[in-house]
């Protein structure tokens, strides 16, 4: 059943069909030593005639492509001209807790934060957006995300499409509901369709081998996407990198946050045009975008329809004209390896953009981490949903390879790395992940929903990874010295500054001892009210700050 267009009288459900077809805007690329960033409100008319407020990274909606390549730094400074506070979190990438500007790397109005660290990941499609605890829906929707392409030498060495904008093209997928003011609202589900914020996109591809590199940017809707003919194309690569060898499908299920990159064979079709299209006729009834979700009705709600139109034209110089029959060496870790199994139970009944999900029977506190790792393990992880709509479920700092979806093997095409999985209600998914990057208590990675209403409504966890030798590695990075580590009880602090608190947490991330000075540069503490196993004692004073763990046996 299809919502009665009289519902959404306030809505603008002509600028679905029968608009003019608009250049499909491509962004543009950063790829600098120091890359800046400057995230600021403007003005945009995506419809002729209307003004809608945006939010945008460097430009009125959306952000720059940023290029990376593995093993260099990377350095991105980030300034908030908006009048709210915001962060920059790098999704995908596997960087330090402190770096991954998550809901902990606050950045004030006016003010800049830099994230600066080692480029690790394989080369993919990667991106970045906002994740302010209760705004990332708001400013996300506003226009604040772009993609990373992070590139490296094994991929540099296949023949693959890589001209950016040429046969090389970026397609950030967004439903979006628009009111005849022209304001966007925050909403989970849209009318309108945009591919890089243009509203009824054309582009102009050439008769060979294209490459897409798809991100569902969209805040719950997911898509289904395929082509109008039915016809089969080949997914080179997931959220995480690139798959060892294409996969031949004709429809690809892209869930909030996740990639995809493609290969389009468009040989001998000048002249021609082809569209490509989301199936949301063929989404199962428990996820946003199919026929069911009638109380968050969009008329785009259980059809199929057009995401973007491609118009093909002569080819180029050189073009890549056939698709590689491998890729890279990009596997799952053997299950073995895993040191610990962790299944995550999502409950919950609401709607797209109400209901508490929990997972685990947990909600979201800043203050508290819920799960501990070992910095260099892996585990297998199931997340079981016997909540009533399907999840995109996210983990920060790592990829991870499905292993099954209620114990069968995964479509070909989802066996590469990736950071999202789409679990659909009454599913179990199975995956296994490393866990290669460093978060403390501080600046805490994220587990989480990445349909954005519930990620903003607390289904969202927190885990750190921590060094088994923290308390001996440690001292040699930070300007806190503290022995003896393991400690019965008490162990001294060296700081280069006038000590005035002191707070101990547990591996939980929970403040167990708090103690407020003033002390000297030197002095003990008594860690008997603590409890056992790593503590990360933070010593502040003088306008200075640092912190250096220990165990306690
Ligand atoms: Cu793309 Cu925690 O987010
Ligand atoms: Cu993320
Ligand atoms: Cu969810």
């Amino acid at each position: 059943m299809r919502p009665l267009a009289s519902l959404f009288t306030s809505f603008l459900p002509a600028l679905l069909f029968g608009q003019a077809m608009q250049p499909l805007a491509i962004p543009p690329l950063l790829e600098q030593d120091t890359m800046h960033l400057t995230v600021a409100a403007h003005t945009h008319q995506f419809y002729p005639g209307m003004n809608t407020p945006t939010y945008g990274v460097n430009g009125d909606y959306l952000g720059p492509t940023l290029v990376l390549h593995k093993g260099d730094t990377a350095r991105i400074v980030v300034e908030n001209q908006l009048d709210e506070i915001t962060t920059m979190h790098w999704h995908g990438m596997h960087v330090p807790g402190e770096m991954d500007g998550g809901p902990h790397s606050i950045i004030q109005p006016g003010e800049s934060w830099m994230a600066e660290y080692p480029v690790k990941n394989p080369a993919g499609t990667y991106w970045y957006h906002p994740h302010p605890h209760m705004l990332t829906a708001k400013q996300a929707n506003l226009g604040i995300a772009g993609f990373i392409i992070v590139r490296d030498s094994t991929e540099a060495q296949l023949d693959l499409p890589r001209t950016y904008g040429v046969d090389d093209i970026p397609l950030a997928i967004q439903d979006k509901k628009i009111i005849s003011t022209g304001e966007l609202v925050t909403y989970p589900l849209g009318d309108s369709l945009w591919v890089n914020g243009t509203p009824n996109a054309y582009v102009e591809l050439p008769a060979q081998v294209v490459r897409l590199r798809l991100l569902n940017g969209a805040i719950a809707r997911i898509f289904r996407l395929g082509f109008e003919d039915d016809r089969n194309f080949d997914v080179i690569g997931e959220g995480g990198g690139l798959l060892p060898a294409p996969a031949v499908t004709n429809r690809l299920t892209l869930s909030n946050g996740e990639r995809a990159e493609v290969l389009l064979n468009l040989t001998g079709m000048a002249g021609d045009s082809l569209l490509l299209m989301s199936y949301g006729n063929e989404l199962t009834q428990a996820m946003p975008g199919s026929s069911n979700l009638i109380l968050e009705g969009s008329l785009l709600n259980g059809i199929a329809f057009p995401v973007l139109r491609i118009r093909v034209v002569a080819p180029t110089a050189d073009p890549v004209t056939s698709i590689p029959a491998a890729l890279v060496n990009n596997v799952p870790p053997d299950e073995s390896t895993s040191v610990r199994t962790r299944t995550k139970t999502i409950t919950g009944t609401g709607m797209v953009a109400m209901g508490q999900f929990l997972i685990n029977g947990e909600m979201f506190d800043m203050d508290v981490v819920n799960d501990t790792m070992v910095l260099g393990t892996n585990e297998v992880w199931h997340f079981v949903n016997n909540s009533n709509l399907a999840h995109p479920m996210h983990l920060h700092g790592v990829s991870f390879f499905v292993l099954e979806r209620n114990g069968e093997p995964p479509p070909l095409w989802e066996r590469g790395p990736k950071d999202v999985v789409l679990v659909d209600a009454g599913e179990d998914v199975k995956f296994i992940v490393h866990f290669g990057e460093l978060a403390g208590a501080d600046y805490p990675f994220m587990y989480h929903c990445h349909n954005l209403m519930h990620e903003d409504h607390m289904m969202m966890l927190q885990f750190m990874v921590v060094d088994p030798n923290a308390g001996v590695a440690d001292h040699d990075r930070s300007s806190v010295l503290l022995a003896p580590s393991p400690t019965m009880g008490m162990v001294r602090f060296a700081a280069q500054f006038a000590v005035e608190h002191i707070t101990v947490r547990d591996v939980l991330g929970r403040t167990v001892i708090n103690r407020t000075g003033p002390f000297a540069k030197e002095g003990s503490i008594d860690l008997s009210a603590a409890p056992a196993g790593v503590l990360t004692v933070e010593l502040g004073g003088q306008g200075k700050r640092d912190v250096a763990r220990v165990v306690k046996e």
